[in-house]
């Protein structure tokens, strides 16, 4: 019998780490399933899904740049994916293609259950406010924090994004001279700075001793934002093949109805990792 086709959809999509975890995924857990890379130019990104899926596919990651157009061609959202307003993984479901966004359910297990960090109760500053800041919003927001500062280069971004999230939780925008107060206990850059190799200019009095700081991109050598943060005296700095490994398993669940392990995965990525340098990516 033919194996169940997901795969996922981006441009470029070249050097996607996404086939190499679910290969591992479905090893690991004894599903029949294949996963491809399909790069797709923005033109062509409707009429490819819907062939992908008229065709007997079961499910697709969604990257860059399709996030936001892919929820137009999902029949229904689950509410993570509405509130990020895009979608990273489509599932095909007996009454049509559901849209879903396991970005901010990836960054969130990575934080508390990879890393062992506690978020409830913490100041967090999260830099950005583009569609990575959405997208991992609501379920930041959900560990309650004691605060939560959007903190962005074009600071009405960030007081619009605040706003549009005021409801979950206590979250207020800033632009990055209206930082001050103690330092954080927890920074996440969400910025698409990394894969550039800029950093935001953030106070450096925004990092203490005790605060960890996290980006979303990763990269070796690690990312300018980590060493800034290890710079200014930061106590962890982490970058997001975690959160990679985690919301590529949250997908397999959506998907599969299993959820694999991760641990064995990320190590071998890393692994795998410390071998390509040169490379800056996000999920
Ligand atoms: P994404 O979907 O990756 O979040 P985006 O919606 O284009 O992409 O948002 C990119 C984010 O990175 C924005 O917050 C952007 O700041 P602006 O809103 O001021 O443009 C931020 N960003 C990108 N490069 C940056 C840089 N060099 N310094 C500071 N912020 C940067």
């Amino acid at each position: 019998m033919d194996r169940d086709q997901y795969g996922v959809i981006g441009h470029p999509v070249a050097h996607s780490l996404s086939p190499f975890i679910h290969g591992l995924f479905a090893r690991g857990t004894g599903q029949e399933m294949t996963y491809r890379r399909f790069d797709v130019t923005p033109e062509e990104f409707h009429a490819r899904v819907q062939g992908f899926f008229a065709a007997g596919g079961r499910g697709l990651n969604v990257t860059l740049p399709h996030k936001i157009a892919a929820v137009d061609v999902a029949r229904e959202l689950t509410q993570r994916a509405a509130d990020a307003a895009a979608v990273n993984t489509l599932a095909a479901r007996p009454e049509g293609l559901l849209g879903d966004n396991t970005d901010g359910a990836g960054l969130v297990r990575d934080l508390c259950d990879n890393l062992g960090l506690a978020v409830t109760r913490q100041r967090l500053l999260l830099i950005g406010a583009g569609g990575a800041t959405r997208g991992v919003l609501g379920p930041l927001l959900g560990l309650s924090p004691a605060a939560l500062v959007i903190a962005n280069r074009t600071a009405v971004r960030a007081y619009a994004l605040a706003a549009s999230f005021a409801d979950l939780g206590p979250v207020r925008g800033a632009g990055f001279e209206e930082l001050g107060g103690p330092p954080f206990d927890l920074i996440i850059n969400a910025t698409s700075a990394s894969l550039s190799g800029e950093v935001p200019p953030i106070p450096p009095a925004t990092v203490g001793p005790q605060t960890v700081c996290y980006d979303l991109a990763y990269g070796r050598p690690a990312t300018a934002f980590l060493a800034w943060a290890k710079r200014c005296g930061c106590a962890r700095a982490h970058q997001g093949l975690g959160m990679l490994v985690e919301q590529a398993a949250e997908s397999f669940r959506v998907w599969r109805g299993v959820r694999p392990q991760t641990a064995p995965v990320l190590a071998a990525l890393k692994e795998r990792h410390n071998e390509a340098a040169g490379e800056l990516s996000a999920s």
